[in-house]
């Protein structure tokens, strides 16, 4: 099947200025971040490189979720973006594979770190921290001080004002348990986590959809990355945030290729593409996105979040990331906190 963005490739091809897209294959692109930013990285490689692109957006957990089911016919070549925990746990049950590009050599150490975590299956592409979002207009109008602690949150003036994803497909989610649990123990954070859940009016299935509800005045606070805080704001609400005083975690958004992959050579290709300096502008220049990108020579967006001024915990990525205390986190979860009355 060739779609319409093919055509003008074609027709170039013809002309004898560029190879014909055919020629070139395609992608089967799993992205994990913002539908924008997926958008303009799906509709830029293509470009740059005439590889039709069949692009799929969807959360982290729920990516894995997919990629799992499809393992033994995989359908998805390369995963672009979402938290580093999933990606771990997809390296460590031998969804993705090892690749070493030579665009390597620009990036951050974090973004290496996770490489070398995975044993060379997945690799940071930015970075960000969890916070608090909050809609500055509605906490005022309801007299509500905003919070700037974990323990702010349990405070009965939060009674129904605050969002947060679901862990079973969000990522985000899962880096906030993961995240609470390194902060406090875990008996403690599961403790935090009963309480908070009268104060939760809603766990959404994306870990955005709270940010955005924060942005829409539909709910006074969510617990979200704050890059996405940022993007709110930049698009006019009345949106700021703030990182809890006790101090925070963070990703490590990340990119794998999955193993089996049809198109190897087209996702090898996205992958050092999307390595370059040029693509990680994108996040931001197109997509609107104000995460720390992984390549040293791209500059960070301006009033993006700056980590190194955030207080972040020592994020275990290599405990966190093991599949099966993700899965056991979630399943705790599901039974202690989801599935309780309100
Ligand atoms: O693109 C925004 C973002 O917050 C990323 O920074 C993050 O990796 C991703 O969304 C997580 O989405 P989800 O929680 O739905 O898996």
């Amino acid at each position: 099947m060739q779609s319409r963005l093919l055509l003008p490739v074609l027709l170039l091809g013809a002309g004898g200025l560029a190879a014909p897209a055919a020629a070139q294959g395609s992608l089967n692109l799993y992205c994990s971040v913002q539908n924008e930013w997926c958008q303009a990285v799906a509709t830029n490689f293509q470009r740059d490189t005439g590889i039709r692109v069949n692009m799929t957006q969807r959360g982290s957990g729920e990516t894995l979720a997919a990629i799992r089911a499809e393992s033994q016919n995989p359908r998805g070549d390369v995963w672009f973006g979402g938290t580093g925990d999933p990606h771990l746990a997809a390296a460590e049950e031998n969804l993705t594979q090892a690749y070493e590009s030579a665009n390597n050599a620009g990036l951050h150490p974090w973004a290496l770190t996770q490489w070398r975590q995975s044993e060379r299956r997945a690799i940071g592409v930015y970075a960000g921290a969890v916070g608090f979002g909050i809609n500055t207009e509605l906490l005022a109008r309801k007299n509500i001080a905003p919070p700037s602690c974990w323990a702010d949150l349990l405070d009965a003036r939060f009674r129904g004002e605050i969002q947060i994803a679901n862990p079973n497909s969000s990522g985000t989610a899962y880096v906030v348990i993961a995240t609470l649990v390194q902060l406090m123990g875990e008996e403690p954070a599961f403790d935090y986590l009963r309480r908070l859940h009268p104060n939760v009016n809603s766990y959404t299935r994306s870990g955005t959809a709270p940010i955005k509800a924060v942005a829409r005045g539909e709910t006074g606070v969510s617990i979200s990355f704050v890059h996405d805080a940022v993007t709110e704001a930049n698009a006019g609400f009345p949106v700021t945030y703030a990182t809890p005083c006790e101090g925070t975690g963070y990703e490590i958004g990340s990119m794998s290729i999955i193993r089996g992959a049809r198109n190897l050579t087209q996702a090898r290709r996205f992958y050092d593409w999307a390595l370059t300096e040029p693509a990680q502008r994108l996040g931001f220049e197109a997509g609107g996105q104000l995460q720390q990108p992984s390549n040293a020579a791209a500059p960070l967006p301006p009033n993006a979040p700056d980590l190194s001024r955030i207080r972040l915990i020592e994020y275990d990525f290599a405990k966190y990331g093991r599949a099966a205390e993700r899965r056991r986190l979630i399943q705790r979860w599901d039974r202690e906190v989801g599935s309780a009355p309100r």
